[in-house]
């Protein structure tokens, strides 16, 4: 009888043992064989729209550097991180399912910021803005997917305000649109403070170009988006709002503030189904998930999803699947970037996309 007990007893610990493991797995830093840590510690509140993949990457190794943006083409499923620090590759090149393929080798890129995947159907480039004060830096560069240099816009090396030519100071992102047509936002803190809309031969369609806090003013112009109804949305961090325009004619729409009054949005972009904006807030290490408007009035932001990340894990830009719906955060504190996966992914992924 008492050996019974005994076993009983040894039984029973041993469960609370493992479900003890299985709790604490998803909350602590999870250390994997290579020695790397990647931090994967988050919560959701609200609808929960995703979920960490924390096989992504498969050897989070190759991280040397802080990790500012990410990029995804989700017809050849490759995901460019962009990171910075003393030699350090610039761009890192995985799939999407985690395997690192390749470490570009070019000494153009000082510091860059915001990373493009542009015409990932039919000739796909890597557009990357730099930040950097050097000889290359102050532009934005258009890369073959494998990281030759193609094209320079700005005065390389030369910060300045100029409209033609373009100058730029610590250029913050660009977006291209699948017509050829450019937006970016310029800057990062530097002398300009504003947003510009180039053709696809790039001319200067329109600009707003005033620092400020009044509507189609910015300060900080961190992250652009363009949405499926002719609208641009701008992250204008130091104002700690989002600011929507018209894309063709340049006309202010509107503006987003009451979402943000404890951190500024840093990142602005669309999931597929152009249902949800994904904007992360630096400070508060979070990624909220706000419901996009549809066509006509903007309204008021609401957030209907947030994923709490970590202290210091500091999120900074992201970028979406297009065709898969996972959102790739490039996060500056943990010098890293992780994988997130739509809910219920496999099953109702076509009611998600
Ligand atoms: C990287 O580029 C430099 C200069 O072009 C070259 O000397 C070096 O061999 C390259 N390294 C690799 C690994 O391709
Ligand atoms: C995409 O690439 C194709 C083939 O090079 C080119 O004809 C087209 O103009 C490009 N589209 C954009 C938007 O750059």
């Amino acid at each position: 009888m008492k050996r019974k007990s005994h076993a009983c007893l040894i039984v029973i610990m041993v469960a609370i043992i493992l479900v003890l493991m299985v709790v604490l797995y998803g909350t602590i830093n999870f250390q994997l064989s290579g020695g790397s840590v990647l931090k994967t510690d988050y919560k959701l509140t609200g609808k929960p729209l995703y979920r960490l993949d924390i096989s992504w990457p498969k050897n989070p190794e190759h991280f040397t550097g802080a990790v500012f943006g990410v990029a995804v083409n989700h017809i050849t499923g490759l995901v460019y991180v962009a990171q910075r620090g003393d030699n350090v590759p610039k761009v890192l090149v995985f799939s999407t399912y985690g395997d690192f393929l390749q470490a570009w080798n070019t000494s153009t890129l000082e510091m860059p910021h915001g990373i493009f995947l542009a015409n990932a159907s039919s000739n796909p480039s890597v557009w990357i803005t730099d930040v950097g004060s050097g000889p290359y830096g102050h532009t934005i560069k258009q890369y073959s997917p494998a990281g030759k240099l193609l094209q320079v816009l700005g005065s390389p090396g030369k910060a300045g305000t100029d409209v033609r030519p373009l100058q730029f100071d610590q250029p913050a992102e660009i977006f291209v649109h699948s017509s050829g047509e450019i937006y970016i936002v310029d800057g990062d803190g530097g002398l300009n403070n504003r947003l510009i809309k180039l053709s696809k031969d790039l001319e200067v369609l329109w600009i707003h170009g005033e620092k400020g806090m009044g509507p189609g003013q910015f300060y900080i112009p961190h992250s652009v988006a363009v949405d499926s109804f002719q609208r641009v949305w701008v992250a204008d961090r130091g104002n700690k709002r989002i600011q929507v325009f018209n894309a063709v004619t340049g006309d202010w729409l509107g503006s987003w503030g009451s979402c943000f009054s404890v951190d500024a949005p840093y990142s602005v972009r669309l999931t597929p189904d152009q249902k949800y904006f994904i904007v992360v807030q630096l400070n508060t290490n979070q990624i909220s998930i706000l419901e996009a408007p549809p066509v006509g009035m903007i309204g008021e932001c609401k957030v209907v999803s947030t994923i709490q990340l970590a202290d210091d894990i500091k999120p900074h830009l992201v970028d979406l699947d297009l065709k898969a719906g996972a959102l790739y955060v490039a996060e500056i504190g943990a010098r890293q970037a992780q994988k997130f996966i739509p809910f219920y992914w496999g099953t109702t992924i076509g009611s998600f996309l």
